[in-house]
Order: structure tokens, then sequence, then C-alpha cells
């Protein structure tokens, strides 16, 4: 039966990753796929998920089944990193929340739970959006649309199309927001919009599902909650999935949340048997590792403060990688305006090159980015901000 089945096209970021590495070109750059990088090219382990981790290791006396909701203290803490001590969603006990095999199996998760309520729902997500949301969300069964997000012209927010169009919407709707650090464009919605968003949610009745895969990488870990605590203050209900594979450099860990903000305590009860019983279904429950060293981490105080110290200088290290692109760039006098380098957060900007010029900077230079021209800003180094600004002016002009 199996040879009915052929082979798919390979990803093209994982792609990426098998040309790079046989580039025999010693000025290389790799500026595809999305982890933190450090100076040096390294995906370092953060040392307070190395101290905690250590200290897990010399503690832990049994492997034996954890609960169905993941390590508690884990997604208690999650809940008050994402919507702030002072939630009144928290404080009535609103929130139902499950440990996820990352930020994708809270999506997953979340989508199923979606399912389950026998509405003709659709998912509108932001033109464009990370690529992996699609098949997430469409294979549990949820039509998806588009909603315009990002404007090409200025390198932020279309604001004034997304209003417009969630102004169409209704309670049959639920709507995908990047809570920060936009995956791929790297623009953000202002502290502004975020309110009209919440006006606009309240107003209509359709439901935000948060992704947040990047808390404390743009501006800092409370600023680039703010909107979403906002939001919450603002609707009764909503979905926010977060991960912990960026911010505490957990990737292969799989540690996600996923948090449903509901209308009342009983209906967070209820909700919470029915995101366990959907995790039950598809893997019985999560990897609990990552968990217990992010819940050590978060309610430990000198942990906690030597993992957002680490956590601010990675941000601040994609800023200033921003702020030194852009120097370069303009030094070399490019016709286009690459200014929204330093505007757009986090550590994914599209460069508005086309696949043509893309294809360049890869094959005359060996600069590697996805074909959308979206680069992992974290990718660079303080050595190679001359070489790829002087591959830029050559495939601009
Ligand atoms: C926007 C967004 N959401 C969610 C995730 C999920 O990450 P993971 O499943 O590795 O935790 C990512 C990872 O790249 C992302 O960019």
């Amino acid at each position: 039966m199996f040879d009915r089945l052929s082979a798919l096209p390979a990803d093209p970021l994982l792609g990426l990753i098998t040309m790079f590495r046989d580039d025999p070109n010693p000025k290389k750059v790799d500026l595809g796929v999305g982890v933190y990088r450090d100076e040096s090219g390294h995906t370092p382990i953060m040392t307070a998920v190395q101290k905690a981790a250590q200290l897990h290791m010399e503690t832990e006396d049994s492997k034996t089944y954890i609960g169905p909701g993941g390590v508690i203290g884990f997604v208690e803490g999650i809940k008050s990193l994402v919507l702030g001590a002072d939630s009144s969603a928290l404080k009535d006990n609103r929130v139902a929340g499950l440990q996820c095999p990352g930020g994708c199996g809270s999506l997953r998760v979340a989508s199923e739970l979606l399912v389950r309520l026998k509405e003709e729902l659709t998912v509108w997500v932001s033109d464009p959006t990370w690529a992996n949301h699609i098949p997430l969300i469409s294979s549990a069964g949820l039509p998806i649309k588009t909603y315009p997000y990002f404007d090409p012209t200025t390198g932020g927010v279309n604001f004034e199309a997304m209003e417009a169009q969630l102004s169409q919407l209704g309670p049959k709707d639920v709507v995908l927001l990047h809570g920060c650090c936009h995956n791929p464009t790297g623009a953000d919605l202002t502290f502004e919009n975020w309110k009209r968003v919440a006006e606009l949610a309240a107003e209509k009745g359709f439901m935000p599902f948060v992704d947040i895969a990047y808390q404390g990488l743009g501006d800092g870990i409370n600023e680039d909650v703010q909107g979403v605590r906002y939001l919450s203050e603002k609707v009764e209900e909503m979905i926010i999935a977060t991960s912990c594979s960026k911010n505490f450099g957990l990737y292969r860990e799989r540690t996600g949340t996923l948090l449903i903000q509901t209308k009342s305590s009983e209906n967070a009860n209820a909700i919470q048997t029915q995101i366990q019983d959907v995790a039950r279904a598809n893997y019985s429950m999560s990897p609990a590792y990552g968990g217990f060293i992010v819940d050590r981490i978060l309610s430990d105080n000198s942990l906690r403060q030597e993992w957002e110290t680490e956590l601010n200088a990675m941000a601040l290290r994609v800023k200033s990688l921003r702020g030194g692109l852009l120097e370069k760039i303009q030094a070399r006098g490019i016709e286009k305006d690459f200014g929204f380098i330093t505007t757009q957060k986090g550590m994914f900007s599209y460069l508005g090159i086309s696949k043509d010029q893309v294809i360049r900077m890869r094959e005359e230079f060996s600069i590697y980015m996805a074909d959308s021209s979206r680069i992992n800003v974290a990718g660079l180094n303080t050595q190679c901000l001359d070489y790829v600004a002087d591959a830029l002016k050559t495939v601009c002009e």
C-alpha cells in the first residue's frame, strides 16, 4: 500500500540548511532557519537553563507519569509570565492551562478544541504568517482565511486594511494574532493597534487566538505582552499558545503551553478536561523535562534574574545587529529604503527584495535566506555586516 504515496518536496527552509552545510565558501552566512545564534553562530544553552537542569538532575527521583495537565508549577508560571500578576482572568481562576509539546503542540491542541465546538468557525491569519500555522490549524479541520497585515512599502503593518477586515468579522471567526515579534515579517502591532483589535473583538464577538513564541526577544519580557494583557482584560474569552523554544532556548525539549481564558472558573474547569482529553487522544501527555526546567527558573529569584539578564542580552544583540546592518546599508547609498530594519521587532525581518535577488544573494555570495526574503537577524554577526551590505548593494543595483 505504501507504494501509493510518493515523496513530498523538501521543506524549503530545511533545504537551505543542507545547501548551507555543503557550501564551501568560508564567507557563507546563514540567515535562514529561525533559531537564536550568538556572535559565533552557536545556539547556546542559556546559563539559567544549565543550572536548573543540573538541580533537576540532582533531585528528580522518579520517571513516573506526571499528571495530564503537565508540570503544574510550569503552567502556572507561564500564565503569570504572559498575563501578569494583576490579570483579572488569573485572579478569577478563569484560565485553563496545559503543558504542550512546544508552541506547535499548543497551536494544534487549540485547533482541535475549536473543532470540538462544532461551530462553523473560520480561522483568520495574517498575510503573511508563519508557514507552519497553516498545516497545524487546517489539518485539524478548520478553514483558514487571511487578513491584510504586512505593508511592503513601509515594512510595517497596514493597520487600516487589517482593521477594515476585522470589522467584518463576527462570533464564528477566530483571529490568530502574533503576540510580539511577528514571524516572518518582524512588523508588530503598536499598543494603539492592540487596543483597537481588543475593541473590535469585544464589539464583533470574534475570538482572539494569540500565538506568542518570542516573549522577551523584542522590547522586553513585560513590554512584549502589553497588547496581549490589554486584550485579556477587554475580552471574556481568548486562546493563547506559548512556546519556550526561543526565550528559554529549549527548542528540542518541546516545551509550550496552551492557555484558554474563559468566562468563569466553572468554564475553565470544564475546558481543562477538554484540552487534556485532546492531548490524551493525540499523544497522551507532553514531555515533562522542559516544564521542570522552566518551573525552576521562574520560581527561583536568582535563576529568574539570571534568565532575564541573558534574555535581555540576546534581545539587545539582535537590536544592535539591526542597527549595524542598517548603518552599513546606508553607508553604501543603496537606493531602496531599508529603514524598517530597525523598527521591526524580534529575530526576523522581511528584506523586501525579489526572489531573483534572494537567489543571487545565495548563488553569488553564499548568503542564505528564505525565498520570501525573510532573514533571521540573529544569524548575522558583527564580522559579516559589511559583506552582507556589499552583497545587498550588488543585487539591488
Ligand atoms: C510564530 C511561531 N509560533 C510558534 C512557534 C512554535 O515553536 P515550537 O513548536 O518550536 O515551540 C514558532 C517557532 O518557530 C513560531 O515562529
